[in-house]
């Protein structure tokens, strides 16, 4: 396995594995690598023939009051889970190298990137579109690998990879989870016990909102204020947003008839989770 810092020498690495006609699976992550990834890298691993996986906790998209600096750097573990995983290259670089003094141009999805976390977040999307753009241009990837578990981020790179043009396939997995339900993320580090516990209420909202659907409920607003009742029922939650919406356009729907995503972000204690799942017309 080949670790490369020099955004160059990744470039110009993936150009002659291109140029030998080997197609390179990128799985873009900020490391702190856990199962949602490793299915990430296990799926680029399965359709191509060279996996890329770039470990970047990318300045740009944290707002100065978020958790940039605390962020967990667990390298020696990340870069372990990536030879087990049989990754070929590890993409390492420094801040400085992706945003080398003066950096000014920055790609931003208008509409969909000011929309659910976006509200909260507002310079967010633009920082991953960026960074993620930057990341295709060095590695020019055949796919790129991304969690259903960031189904917002996923639905923002799919339009700006077709906006720009930019030549490859996004492939969206789905979100991996902990037996008990709670989506596996690399803040659920920050929990505590307690708050570990009151964290299910996350995936138990989903699925109290599927088994409504499932009843024949189809007002999102009735949904929607049952999901509430169940998450403040826990005194740690603080609701940022529950929203149904389109599929596409992230537009709320009112009422369910096609496909629709059911989002939500919440705060346990200090820590900002986030979990969705997709109803499709068929159920
Ligand atoms: P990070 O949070 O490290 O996630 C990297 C990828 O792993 C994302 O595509 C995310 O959706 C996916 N992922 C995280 N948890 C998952 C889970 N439980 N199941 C399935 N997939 C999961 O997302 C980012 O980094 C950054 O914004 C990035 C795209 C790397 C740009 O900086």
């Amino acid at each position: 396995m080949k670790i490369v810092h020099s955004p160059q020498q990744m470039s110009e690495a993936c150009r002659r594995l291109l140029r030998r006609g080997i197609d390179i699976g990128l799985v873009p992550t900020m490391g702190a690598l856990h199962q949602g990834h490793l299915s990430l890298i296990d799926a680029a691993r399965r359709e191509n023939k060279a996996v890329v996986v770039s470990i970047f906790v990318n300045p740009a998209q944290f707002s100065p009051k978020e958790d940039f600096k605390s962020y967990p750097r667990p390298l020696k573990k990340d870069l372990l889970l990536c030879r087990k995983s049989k990754v070929d290259v590890v993409f390492l670089p420094a801040a400085a190298g992706m945003y080398p003094r003066g950096f000014s141009t920055y790609v931003e999805v208008e509409k969909l990137g000011r929309l659910l976390c976006g509200k909260s977040r507002p310079v967010h999307f633009r920082g991953v579109t960026t960074i993620v753009a930057k990341l295709f241009n060095l590695i020019r990837p055949t796919s790129a690998y991304f969690g259903q578990k960031d189904a917002q981020q996923a639905i923002i790179i799919k339009k700006m990879a077709e906006d720009l043009n930019f030549p490859l396939r996004i492939r969206v997995l789905p979100t991996v989870r902990e037996k008990n339900g709670l989506a596996i993320s690399s803040r659920n580090k920050y929990l505590n016990k307690k708050e570990r516990k009151d964290a299910l209420v996350l995936s138990l909202a989903l699925k109290l909102a599927k088994a409504l659907i499932g009843r024949g409920v189809r007002d999102t607003k009735k949904i929607i204020s049952a999901m509430r009742r169940m998450i403040i029922s826990k005194k740690s939650a603080k609701i940022d947003y529950i929203s149904i919406v389109d599929t596409d356009n992230l537009f709320p729907v009112k009422r369910i008839s096609g496909n629709c995503l059911i989002a939500l972000a919440v705060s346990i204690g200090k820590t900002r989770l986030i979990d969705n799942i997709v109803i499709t017309k068929r159920g």
